[in-house]
């Protein structure tokens, strides 16, 4: 009986170990302008992410929550905004003849979306959707670490691993099969008008930097709002500490 308990055990402590080494492992964390109480997000980061999306992922993923207007925030001028917005085309207004028409994007509009369809878009990707970007930051555990992750995780299919067609292999992606090719390939893949150097680390860093930037913008406020409030606190709790003493030390105690 006690024997097949310690087999039992040895056995639960094996399988276990096993199924834990062929799950995906936590991308490792990076150091992020934006996390911790006081982070902020580093303006130029967020410009040269912008780049990369707009120059290597938006052919691919649109993101319906970011308005064009929003860019200001970056340190773009209204022209610049307006620019910018001008260089994609978004849904007009349907026409007499009932057919849909095409304008140019203007600052109050969304991200313009690649695909007209969820149909284009997974015909265009082996089946698979590209997801909206606009929220997925928030929307993935650990968002940044694991999307600079997934941006850098690509690598050889182990041998003996069989891979679906058109699937790529991806470390830090559940099940390891991605739809998704390898989108930062080389070093210098965009050209940084600030002079920064292009290298693959960098532009992933840069893109989820803007990614993260693009899923909560107010963060910065929120955080600065949460630091004054906790000094309104402290200060008020001395306050009332010293004003409870006040008005207590003429009162005796009862014996
Ligand atoms: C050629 C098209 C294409 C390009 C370009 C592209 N992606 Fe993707 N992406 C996809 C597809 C397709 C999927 C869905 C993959 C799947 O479900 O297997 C995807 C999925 C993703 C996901 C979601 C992964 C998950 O956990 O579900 C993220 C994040 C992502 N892409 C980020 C990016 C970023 C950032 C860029 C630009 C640097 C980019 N992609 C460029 C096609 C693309």
């Amino acid at each position: 009986m006690k024997k097949n308990l310690w087999l039992f055990l040895c056995l639960f402590i094996l399988g276990g170990s096993v199924l834990y080494a062929n799950e995906t492992p936590k991308p490792p964390a990076q150091k992020w302008s934006f996390s911790g109480a006081f982070g902020t997000y580093d303006r130029p980061s967020v410009r040269r992410g912008l780049q990369v999306y707009r120059e290597v992922c938006a052919a691919c993923h649109g993101m319906h929550h970011l308005r064009y207007e929003k860019l200001k925030a970056l340190g773009f001028t209204e022209s610049d905004v307006k620019a910018i917005a001008a260089e994609y085309e978004v849904a007009g207004p349907v026409a007499d003849d009932g057919q849909p028409t095409k304008r140019k994007a203007e600052p109050k509009d969304f991200f313009a979306h690649p695909f007209p369809t969820e149909a284009a878009a997974r015909e265009a990707n082996n089946g698979a959707l590209p997801v909206d970007l606009s929220m997925v930051v928030k929307a993935r555990p650990h968002g940044a670490d694991y999307i600079f992750g997934l941006l850098t995780g690509y690598e050889k299919t182990p041998a003996g691993m069989q891979m679906a067609t058109g699937m790529h292999y991806n470390k830090y992606f559940p099940g390891h099969q991605i739809a998704m090719a390898p989108p930062i390939i080389s070093d210098e893949q965009v050209t940084y008008p600030d002079g920064t150097k292009a290298t693959i680390h960098q532009m992933a860093h840069d893109v989820v930097t803007f990614l993260a930037w693009a899923s909560e913008p107010e963060m910065e406020t929120r955080k600065h709002m949460g630091v004054v409030v906790m000094i309104f606190l402290g200060l008020f709790t001395v306050m009332m500490g010293v004003l409870t003493r006040r008005i207590w030390q003429s009162v005796k105690r009862p014996l």
